[in-house]
């Protein structure tokens, strides 16, 4: 089958239910505080992942808001996956000494995209920049992400995604580690030590293999997203390293 495009439509692109305007515009007005915690933790966790790899994909960079410039330079190609062409310009102008190479192919359009994806970049390390949460359908979820396993063993990859959101202020936002097999209920205690509370679910929790890293990002005052790093390298193929 054909690998499935990105939409080219600009005014479709811009109106992404994760992404686009909406998200431009939080940025804008909560980067520099709020949001400064997590992307403190993000460039933490990208730190510690070594990919021996000259050229790195980027699947949902958005403006690169989460990210560091300093790690981006390690590379000496980058592309990126990101429909939303204001993010795309936002991204060069806010690292105008690195290039950014645009491709088209929509990974999570069906369960055989990480197998499109290997196979179009086969040198490169992946980094799925808090997209797989967001991406997932309760259609194809499972399916999809037992084919990036599967498509990926081997290579040198990393996601950092949201498992959960909610209403709720965290009452601590310390990052942890926790080893594969730890129930959600011991992770959200770290963060939330309330009686009950009411989520949303990703569908993403404890899925991926090897210890797993999580933050908390307020990407609101009134919306906290609770986000899982995973990273492989080539040497070790299921071992995580969260920072
Ligand atoms: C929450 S944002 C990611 C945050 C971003 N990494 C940052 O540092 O600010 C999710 C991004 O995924 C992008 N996206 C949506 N559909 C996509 C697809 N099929 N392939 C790749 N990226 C996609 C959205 O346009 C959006 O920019």
């Amino acid at each position: 089958m054909a690998p499935t495009q990105l939409p080219a439509g600009r005014a479709a692109s811009l109106w992404l239910h994760s992404g686009g305007l909406i998200y431009h515009v939080r940025a804008l007005r909560y980067r520099q505080r709020l949001w400064r915690p997590f992307c403190t933790q993000a460039a933490r966790w990208l730190d510690s992942w070594h990919p021996p790899a000259q050229k790195l994909l980027i699947v949902g960079p958005s403006a690169g808001y989460t990210l560091s410039g300093a790690w981006l330079a390690r590379f000496q190609r980058i592309d990126v996956l990101e429909p939303d062409p204001l993010a795309r310009w936002l991204l060069g102008r806010r690292f105008p000494r690195l290039q950014f190479h645009a491709g088209t192919l929509d990974c999570f359009a069906a369960p055989d995209g990480p197998a499109q994806l290997a196979l179009a970049y086969p040198d490169h390390a992946i980094l799925f920049a808090n997209v797989i949460g967001q991406m997932l359908g309760d259609t194809h979820e499972t399916e999809w992400l037992g084919a990036l396993q599967i498509a990926l063993r081997g290579r040198n990859w990393a996601t950092y995604h949201d498992v959960i959101s909610t209403d709720t202020p965290p009452a601590c936002t310390r990052a942890v580690t926790h080893a594969a097999g730890a129930p959600l209920e011991e992770v959200l205690r770290d963060f939330w030590q309330v009686a009950a509370l009411s989520v949303h679910d990703h569908g993403t929790f404890g899925v991926l293999p090897g210890d797993t890293g999580y933050a908390v990002w307020s990407i609101t005052p009134h919306q906290h997203h609770l986000v899982a790093w995973n990273a492989y390298c080539m040497m070790d193929e299921w071992s995580s390293a969260p920072a």
